[in-house]
């Protein structure tokens, strides 16, 4: 097991990382503020893993309550977070109950809102059991739901107590779902980890095996990046949104198709390529460093090419993106491999030059 930790002074916390977690409840019980939990899941998720953590939590004498909610990107609404709010309020939660996310990151995102919101804040751990997930939105506190204009648009900074990534869980993850999360871990390479991209052009096969010791090295050097980035910049005045690479033009993929229908990793993906294709059309990025990395994302069995949307539907959704700052849509840009930068300075006709090459 491997143990990273998130600075933040007095909300710091720790990261584990390893294989067969979920069963050791000695890691969990010392991040519990007292011995009550509610744990939230899905339809998919608890049959596989619930019985597992529901174990760990008696052997350690925690009382727990569990809501399971509809599986999927377009439940990450209002109306799922209603159902977390009747079941704390219906099973008396206290403002030391943990909440506990046992899911993926559409589940960790809706559980930390629930947790900053119900009684004004209250505990909460999370347990990981995608890719994507465990490398990324699990770590960093951004929480928060959808709404039918804009993607992940209500939501709160909010720390968990502890994050705990079981490697294990991953055997049941469809190859799909793995591939969106690699595209995470990607990330990270192209935005400020060279040595690490090209560890991952080295080791994409072995990832997409499932190599316990690839994935667990994967993890945790996508974690540390994104411990680092958070520890600096938690509230996102300034380096943090360099994690967003591929994010405006994502999430305006996956509102525009309709939530749940591109999976976010993909979607990140293809709007990756569109700022490499806008990085080199600024003259940052060359041909070459475009190439690999369509390489790498071609590889991962990624989407390099966005879904074909009018010019002018990919700017009204970029238009509602969180980047925004006085009208003007920002976007992340690479200026070479391994160092991104945010710019507002794109030109229209540039933008529209990307938007018309890079859908299909
Ligand atoms: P997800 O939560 O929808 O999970 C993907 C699918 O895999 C779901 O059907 C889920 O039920 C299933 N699943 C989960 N674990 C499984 C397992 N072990 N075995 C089998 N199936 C399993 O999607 P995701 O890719 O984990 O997360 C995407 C969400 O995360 C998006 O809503 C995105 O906006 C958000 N996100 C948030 C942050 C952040 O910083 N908070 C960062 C990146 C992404
Ligand atoms: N996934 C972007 C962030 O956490 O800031």
């Amino acid at each position: 097991m491997q143990t990273l930790n998130v600075g933040l002074a007095e909300r710091s916390y720790p990261i584990f990382i390893g294989s067969g977690l979920l069963s050791d409840s000695e890691l969990l019980l010392p991040h519990l503020t007292a011995k009550r939990a509610m744990i939230v899941s899905n339809t998919t998720v608890a049959p596989l893993y619930l019985e597992q953590l529901r174990t760990s939590l008696e052997n350690c004498g925690v009382r727990y309550d569990s809501v399971i909610l509809p599986d999927g990107e377009k439940f990450k609404n209002t109306a799922s977070m209603d159902t977390i709010y009747d079941a704390l309020l219906r099973s008396h939660c206290e403002r030391t109950t943990t909440l506990i996310a046992l899911g993926g990151g559409v589940i960790g995102d809706m559980v930390g809102f629930a947790a900053a919101t119900f009684l004004r804040g209250v505990p909460f751990v999370q347990i990981p059991t995608t890719l994507l997930a465990q490398v990324d939105s699990s770590v960093g506190g951004k929480t928060g739901i959808n709404h039918p204009l804009g993607k992940n648009m209500i939501g709160a900074f909010y720390q968990p107590q502890m994050v705990l990534a079981d490697i294990r869980t991953l055997d049941t993850l469809p190859d799909r779902e793995l591939s969106a999360g690699i595209s995470e871990v990607i990330k990270y390479g192209l935005i400020r980890d060279l040595p690490f991209l090209e560890w991952l052009e080295q080791n994409m096969e072995r990832l997409l095996a499932r190599d316990v010791e690839a994935l667990q090295y994967a993890i945790a050097r996508s974690c540390q990046n994104k411990a680092e980035v958070v520890g600096n910049d938690e509230r996102e005045s300034g380096e943090r949104a360099l994690l967003n690479l591929g994010h405006t033009f994502g999430h305006a993929i996956e509102n525009g198709m309709g939530y749940g229908v591109w999976l976010h990793g993909e979607a990140v993906a293809a709007g990756t390529m569109m700022a490499a294709d806008l990085s080199r059309r600024l003259g940052w990025l060359s041909e070459a460093e475009v190439e690999r990395i369509r390489g790498l994302f071609l590889r991962a069995k990624l989407p390099v090419s966005g879904p074909r949307m009018a010019a002018e539907k990919y700017h009204e959704l970029m238009g509602l993106d969180k980047k925004v700052a006085a009208g003007k849509i920002r976007f992340v840009l690479l200026k070479t491999l391994g160092e991104a930068v945010m710019t507002g300075d794109v030109p229209e006709a540039i933008l529209k030059e990307t938007l018309e090459a890079c859908c299909d």
